[in-house]
């Protein structure tokens, strides 16, 4: 008897091989932040470092980490100059965190909004002439009804300050000052 397998057991080989290869490590038994162990003399997984030390690494400007210049006042611009892949991060973050309540376009149209009404989350493309450190403060410390984003990181927040510059812009851009590929482009679907 001649022992080909079956079409079956290719199929399920083929399934196998296209499985995304999951990091052991990502699966293994551990304690996770903020999980309690037992062990540890507060209770806590994450240690406290021992007294005395200090954080390695480089500290990070000032500017860069709380958006505010040595004046103590907003800086009008943020510190970076944004790239491509900096407003591709912060498009994703700002999907993620911002949209549900200020809308994917920041126009404040969003199944949120439409449920409150006090204080609705704002169109951000009220806020253009705001200096980018406020907004990288209110991601910071929250403003009113809406929570602190202090948990996305220091270049994730600026990377959604970027979006918010690059979505406020795209509402109020003219056609003269779209790149000519993009122009031909609107062109034609406007005929
Ligand atoms: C849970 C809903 C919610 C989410 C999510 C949210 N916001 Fe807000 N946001 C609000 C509300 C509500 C206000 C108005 C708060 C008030 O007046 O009390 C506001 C206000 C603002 C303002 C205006 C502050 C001012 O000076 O008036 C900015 C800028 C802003 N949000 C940016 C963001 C960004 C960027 C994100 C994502 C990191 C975000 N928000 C996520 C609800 C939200």
């Amino acid at each position: 008897m001649s022992r080909r397998p079956s079409a079956a057991a290719i199929l399920a080989l083929l399934a196998l091989t296209g499985c995304p290869r999951l990091d052991p490590m990502q699966r293994q038994l551990k304690y996770k932040a903020y999980q309690e162990n037992r062990l540890a003399p507060d209770g806590l997984a994450m240690l406290q470092p021992p007294a005395g030390t200090v954080p390695y690494g480089p500290p990070l400007d000032p500017v860069v980490a709380t958006g505010l210049g040595p004046d103590g006042k907003p800086v009008a611009v943020m510190p970076f100059a944004p790239d491509a892949r900096m407003l591709a991060r912060g498009r994703v973050r700002f999907d993620t965190n911002c949209a549900a309540c200020h809308g994917v376009l920041g126009d404040g149209e969003s199944q949120v909004a439409l449920n409150m009404s006090l204080r609705r989350p704002p169109s951000l493309h009220l806020y253009r002439e705001l200096p980018d450190g406020y907004i990288f403060q209110i991601i910071t410390m929250g403003f009113g009804l809406m929570p602190s984003y202090r948990h996305l990181t220091v270049d994730d927040r600026w990377a959604v300050v970027a979006y918010v510059r690059a979505l406020q812009l795209s509402q109020h851009v003219t056609v003269g000052r779209v790149p000519p590929e993009v122009r031909r482009r609107l062109e034609q679907e406007g005929r």
